[in-house]
């Protein structure tokens, strides 16, 4: 079996990696396929060496855009590659820019293609995201979902037929990278003299928080005002953003720094007292490795983290003051991201299914 997965931001590289070694390990031919959305090293090259995928077999090149421009580079520049490889799979990741691409150029190529991570909403028809989720799916030929949540969105849209709850695999490389690091000082805390638990992680990088000056400016006043230092690992979009509106990043509690290697981040978050942040994927990091999240965003896809109370929803500079310093929340048994095994389910899944 012959599967072209097609990743281009951050987070895919993360779900990219045990894919990876399930298809090694189920004897698949494993295309990857790099649209070039994210280029700095810190936002890439460092993803593929830590987590162990190695290179790109084809990489696009495609760089930043408006949405139509960086799209439309990515469908342009895809056909020739999906022409070249033929896969029995497209696989697509997530709800960036690279996974709506993909997901098109596949479908209009004859070409079956899976959406990992599918059935995500948040009902938030401004978000770039929740567009690309919409039309990946509908265009999906299997809809690989990662919670009930998902699957109950995906059937109450019509596509119950094509959907698989399959668990989430971030859990499947959180795991492993949580138990490589464990013993270890986190670089973090080593070279900015911080103590554990005397420190909050965060990142902010959404376009709701940063395009508008007078929401930046709220949110960097809202993370200056904690009770500890709040390590900012700011994305270039928010660093370019700050520039451009005159907000400053470290004022404060709130100090900026770079962004940080996946093993760096998974450190540091275990060592901090808790995470404030707008990303998805950090949201469920947290709730699994048992640190309380707060999100600044009027809502979340990750509901289950907010249900079992790891997780708390703040969008005001006073929401976040107050939902920084609640009390620590009940520990769970629950498991709704899975149990470390998705990706093998995925690549079996993949090797069964014909459309
Ligand atoms: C993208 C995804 C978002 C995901 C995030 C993870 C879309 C619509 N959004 O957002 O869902 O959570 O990745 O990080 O696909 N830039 C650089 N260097 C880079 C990449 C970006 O400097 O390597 C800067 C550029 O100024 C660029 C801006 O960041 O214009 C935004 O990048 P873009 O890829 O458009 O979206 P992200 O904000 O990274």
């Amino acid at each position: 079996m012959k599967i072209l997965s097609v990743v281009g931001a951050r987070p895919q590289f993360v779900k990219l990696a045990p894919i990876h070694k399930a298809a090694k390990a189920a004897g698949a031919e494993h295309v990857i396929v790099h649209t070039g959305q994210h280029y700095d090293p810190m936002l890439s090259d460092v993803f593929f060496e830590d987590l162990g995928i190695g290179a790109a077999d084809v990489h696009l090149g495609v760089g930043s855009g408006t949405h139509g421009v960086q799209t439309g580079a990515m469908l342009a520049a895809l056909d020739a590659v999906l022409e070249e490889h033929r896969p029995e799979w497209v696989l697509v990741y997530g709800d960036t820019n690279s996974t709506v691409a993909a997901a098109l150029s596949a479908v209009k190529m004859h070409i079956p293609v899976a959406h990992l991570e599918a059935g995500l909403r948040s009902f938030n028809r401004r978000m770039p995201e929740e567009h690309n989720r919409v039309v990946t799916d509908h265009v999906a030929d299997l809809l690989l979902a990662p919670t009930q949540v998902a699957m109950d969105h995906l059937a109450s849209e019509g596509l119950g037929q094509r959907s698989v709850l399959v668990g989430d695999v971030m859990t499947d490389v959180l795991f492993d990278v949580r138990d490589r690091v464990s013993a270890r000082r986190p670089s973090l805390l080593q070279e900015l003299d911080l103590e554990p638990g005397e420190f909050y992680v965060a990142t902010i990088h959404r376009a709701e928080n940063t395009d508008d000056p007078l929401r930046l400016a709220e949110v960097a006043r809202g993370l200056a005002a904690l009770d500890k230092p709040v390590i900012l690992l700011a994305h270039p979009r928010v660093v370019a953003k700050a520039a451009a509106h005159g907000v400053a990043l470290t004022q404060g509690s709130l100090v900026s720094h770079a962004p940080l290697a996946y093993p760096d981040l998974i450190a540091a978050v275990l060592s901090s007292a808790g995470v404030v942040t707008d990303s998805g994927g950090l949201q469920k990091e947290a709730f699994l490795l048992g640190v309380p999240c707060t999100t600044v965003r009027t809502e979340t896809e990750w509901v289950e983290t907010v249900q079992l109370g790891w997780n708390v929803l703040a969008n005001t500079a006073e929401e976040i003051a107050s939902a920084v310093v609640r009390s620590r929340p009940a520990s769970t048994d629950a498991a709704p991201y899975g149990d470390g095994r998705a990706a093998e389910r995925v690549v079996q899944i993949l090797s069964v299914t014909t459309v």
